[in-house]
């Protein structure tokens, strides 16, 4: 049977009995455990993986620490992580005609489409009886998976980097642009300003205002993600210079330096993906029509505002989940054409897994964690995988 990570309810209550249910001393690496997994029988349109490289994501540390739902538990007391993943296809069902044995493919995350093609549910996640890729092998259906493009110019480890957060900026990219458009022509104005706060997906949606002419802003606290974006031609701001927003002078001091930095204006979109003090600082810094768009809430699931103030300023916000199943293919076209992701230093082995997530909750990673799944790899990937 193929290893793979679990999380399981009864880890997640040890854990929080130990730590006494407080947060900041609860230990990731302690709740995701190496185990073992019965695949399913590979159906006509299953495709049989083996799983190469993943990335670690933030709804795994919620999963572990059971902060917004306890996932493991509502899911009968389990889950197998693991929603980005790299992997060879091993065998196809009989009416897979996609992919066959040896291609490369990446996966999505949208577990179950609605009638517009956006995710009623998460794979791995929300997804009932879902099993992730935080394994040496899987099974999942041919829409599952899509065609890696090991010709875009990244290494295997950027590569990894993307399959779930490239969709997720695209998504946020695409609406924000669109939203933003109703309101201001392109007749009216053409360059943009456009703020990002740390993170990956932040990172992802500044690359594509860039490519499109736009002026971009990374807020971050990483100087190594800050200058990786610096030389992609994306401005760099400190986020500990203005003491990650803990006060109102904070917010206020922020948003005056944007203004300085735009001619008085503001930034038009303003990608947040934190929520907490990351909300006020994006809400205050932007200009007259401007777009506020988030599909996380990794520092706070709630946000307040005044509506009054918003709709004098003509400001909107939107929630976005996750892209469609097409949308996620189309993100795919543009890796290493506009996506040049941050990669963390260490790319880690499979047994370090649990480490990988446990840094990256403690916020201490140089840019996106890698985690190596296969030894072996095959000869056209190997070549990218310095
Ligand atoms: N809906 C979706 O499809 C989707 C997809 C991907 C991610 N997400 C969610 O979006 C959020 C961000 O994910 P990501 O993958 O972009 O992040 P990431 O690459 O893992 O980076 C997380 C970032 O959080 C920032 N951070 C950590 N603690 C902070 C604090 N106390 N104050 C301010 N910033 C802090 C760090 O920024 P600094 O550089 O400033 O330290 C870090 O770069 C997560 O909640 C994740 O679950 C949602």
């Amino acid at each position: 049977m193929p290893r793979a990570f679990s999380i399981s309810a009864a880890a997640i209550a040890a854990e929080r009995q130990r730590v006494g249910d407080d947060l900041e001393r609860f230990e990731i690496a302690r709740v995701v455990a190496l185990d073992q997994l019965q695949l399913r029988e590979v159906g006509p349109r299953d495709v049989h993986l083996r799983i190469l490289a993943v990335s670690a994501e933030h709804n795994v540390d919620h999963a572990a620490l059971a902060d917004t739902v306890n996932i493991a538990e509502l899911r009968g007391g389990k889950i197998f992580p693991g929603n980005s993943a790299v992997g060879e296809v091993l065998a196809v069902g009989s009416e897979v005609t996609r992919f066959a044995p040896g291609d490369v493919v990446l996966t999505h995350c949208n577990g179950e489409p609605d009638i517009y093609g956006y995710p009623l549910r998460i794979w791995a996640y929300d997804q009932p009886d879902s099993i992730g890729w935080y394994g040496e092998e899987a099974v999942v259906a041919d829409w599952q998976v899509i065609p890696a493009p090991l010709d875009c110019g990244l290494n295997l480890w950027e590569i990894a980097a993307l399959p779930l957060r490239a969709p997720t900026a695209y998504h946020l990219w695409r609406r924000a642009i669109g939203i933003f458009r109703l309101k201001v022509s392109r007749g009216q104005r053409a360059r943009l300003n456009v703020l990002g706060f740390g993170g990956g997906v932040s990172e992802l949606f500044l690359m594509l205002a860039i490519h499109e002419g736009h002026r971009a802003f990374f807020c971050s606290g990483s100087p190594e993600r800050r200058k990786h974006l610096e030389q992609l031609g994306i401005e760099p701001i400190d986020q500990r210079e203005f003491n990650r927003f803990a006060g109102r002078d904070n917010v206020k001091a922020f948003s005056k330096h944007l203004k300085g930095l735009t001619g008085g204006e503001g930034v038009h979109i303003a990608c947040d993906m934190l929520r907490g003090p990351v909300y006020a600082a994006g809400l205050a810094a932007l200009a007259r029509m401007g777009v506020n768009v988030s599909a996380g809430w990794q520092l706070d699931a709630g946000c307040n505002y005044n509506s009054a103030n918003l709709s004098v300023r003509q400001i909107t916000l939107d929630h976005v989940h996750f892209e469609t199943v097409e949308g996620s293919n189309a993100a795919t076209e543009l890796y290493g054409r506009v996506f040049r992701p941050t990669v963390h230093r260490e790319i880690y082995a499979f047994e370090s897994l649990p480490r990988a997530l446990e840094e990256m909750h403690k916020n201490v990673q140089t840019g996106i964690p890698i985690v190596r799944v296969a030894e072996d790899l095959p000869a056209e990937v190997a070549k990218l995988a310095p």
